[in-house]
């Protein structure tokens, strides 16, 4: 028999050997993709906006924690779906008339205890100004009923300015601005935009490096933890 051919034994043990191999490869490389999965931290920026500005700031702020962020619109989401596919979370919402909005509140008060320690930062984007200290304490009001909702106040939290185009207001909004303006401010009711996207993109880098810190903390305590 010529040595090219191979006995039908041999061929059988070969093919047993590669197909095991090529198995053994499949298996290992499934579970390096779910180990990585695992792993990977990943983070909801979560928001809540009437007329744009909110989103477009956590968009910038998205763009600046470069890095596995997910942009989702309160009005849009399961509570509880997200509350179980996000480790981490960042919130932030608009202003109307002394608050923030609504559905926020509803989703820190019913999933309290799925979020204890994971709700990173919070935002909100108004029009009041933060550069007197009225402003700073009525900037700071916004945030009290956020606060209120979670076990400990997040790492971080910063007001960005917002945006009032006249033109796009509801009949209602544009009535209740236009006598806010001529009772408290004494004016007319205009446009004005006072969106920063390079704070908020600062913001977002703040975020990422406190989480950086968090997960390194967390990661030498889990290391501490099994050596033990
Ligand atoms: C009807 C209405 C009420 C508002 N009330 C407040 C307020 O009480 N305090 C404040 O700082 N800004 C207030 N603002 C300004 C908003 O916070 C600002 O327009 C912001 O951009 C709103 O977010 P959005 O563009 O994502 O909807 C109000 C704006 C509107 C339209």
């Amino acid at each position: 028999m010529s040595s090219d051919f191979i006995t039908r034994r041999e061929f059988l043990s070969r093919v047993c050997r590669y197909s095991s191999l090529s198995m053994m490869a499949l298996f290992f490389g499934c579970d390096i993709a779910r180990l990585g999965e695992g792993q990977k931290k990943k983070t909801a920026l979560i928001y809540a906006t009437r007329y744009g500005a909110t989103k477009e700031t956590a968009t910038w702020i998205q763009e600046g924690m470069q890095g596995p962020v997910d942009l989702l619109d309160i009005e849009t989401i399961s509570f509880s779906d997200v509350t179980a596919r996000y480790d981490h979370f960042i919130i932030g919402s608009g202003v109307w008339i002394g608050g923030v909005h609504k559905k926020i509140i509803e989703f820190l008060e019913s999933r309290k205890k799925e979020l204890s320690g994971r709700v990173l930062a919070t935002f909100v984007v108004c029009g009041t100004d933060g550069s007197t200290e009225s402003g700073r304490k009525r900037i700071d009001g916004y945030f009290t009923p956020l606060y209120a909702c979670l076990d400990k106040k997040p790492l971080l939290s910063r007001y960005f300015g917002g945006r009032v185009i006249v033109e796009n207001l509801t009949d209602e909004d544009r009535q209740a601005l236009t006598v806010f303006y001529k009772t408290y401010l004494r004016a007319e009711l205009r446009s004005w935009d006072r969106t920063d996207p390079e704070k908020a993109a600062l913001f977002g880098g703040e975020v990422k490096r406190r989480l950086g810190e968090k997960m390194s903390v967390s990661e030498s305590t889990n290391t501490l933890v099994s050596r033990v």
